[in-house]
């Protein structure tokens, strides 16, 4: 079904939901709207994006017509700001494996696959106000039939419907899609959540190059922290943190 703004604001009553066919990127939306005190749970959403913000500066690519591009508005504690993207993992992957599709995993820090191949990218954007947390815009990007044909993506991302074998409706992915954002958000400092990331990462036990900020560190992926960091033992035995970077298997 084509997304509307009457079928998003009628599936997403009471929530408050903005839908736009074409947008720059919702994160930037949602970002505006959460300077303006927008209530925690309001969604942008947008068919086509012309310049969705990926991590670390890239871009990530939306296509009218064959995905979701979705900001939740959240207010979490500072101290749980880091679990954000976790919950965001975790409500993708529930909902691609709700539709019946296994081997859905993620791979650290919060990028969600199918046989091992990315269909959803989370980045959630934080707003302070000096000191203050004024809130955090949650974005996910569900490649739900994008065609990654002759692409440089072909051989690493995935899309729902190839890996289903069948269609999917895109506003009933995305009411589920917030049903577990709301879920998980209520748990945001809860061990189960943390547990139920940390159950799902399949970069555990894995020899990987991570490229970080400051430095390449490559080992084997012992475990993360409560605070969602990579550790990593290298050959000469040192324990490194790592905190945010890419990783590559190997
Ligand atoms: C990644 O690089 O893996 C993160 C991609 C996040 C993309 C989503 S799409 C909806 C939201 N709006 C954006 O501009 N980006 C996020």
């Amino acid at each position: 079904m084509r997304l509307t703004a009457e079928h998003i604001c009628l599936a997403l009553s009471p929530r408050a939901a903005r839908f736009y066919q074409q947008a720059d990127s919702t994160n930037e939306i949602a970002l505006e709207w959460l300077r303006e005190d927008a209530l925690t749970g309001s969604v942008v959403v947008a068919d086509e994006q012309l310049k969705g913000r990926g991590r670390k500066g890239r871009t990530w690519h939306t296509p009218p017509g064959v995905a979701l591009a979705v900001s939740v508005i959240l207010h979490p504690l500072p101290e749980t700001l880091n679990r954000v993207s976790m919950l965001g993992a975790l409500a993708i992957c529930e909902l691609v494996e709700n539709l019946g599709i296994s081997n859905v995993g993620i791979k650290w820090p919060n990028d969600v696959q199918i046989n091992g191949r990315k269909v959803s990218g989370v980045l959630p954007e934080n707003e302070w106000d000096g000191d203050k947390l004024v809130g955090v815009v949650l974005g996910m990007g569900l490649n739900v039939r994008v065609d990654f044909a002759g692409s440089e993506l072909e051989n690493t991302a995935i899309n729902v419907e190839s890996a289903l074998g069948k269609p999917v409706d895109r506003l009933e992915l995305l009411v589920k899609l917030l049903a577990g954002v709301d879920k998980w958000n209520a748990l945001l400092d809860s061990v189960a959540l943390y547990d139920a990331w940390k159950n799902r990462l399949t970069t555990i036990g894995q020899t990987v190059t991570v490229n970080s900020a400051d430095a390449i560190v490559q080992g084997v992926a012992e475990g993360v922290d409560e605070q969602g960091a990579l550790l990593v033992r290298d050959k000469e035995g040192v324990l490194h943190r790592v905190i945010a970077g890419d990783i590559a298997l190997g």
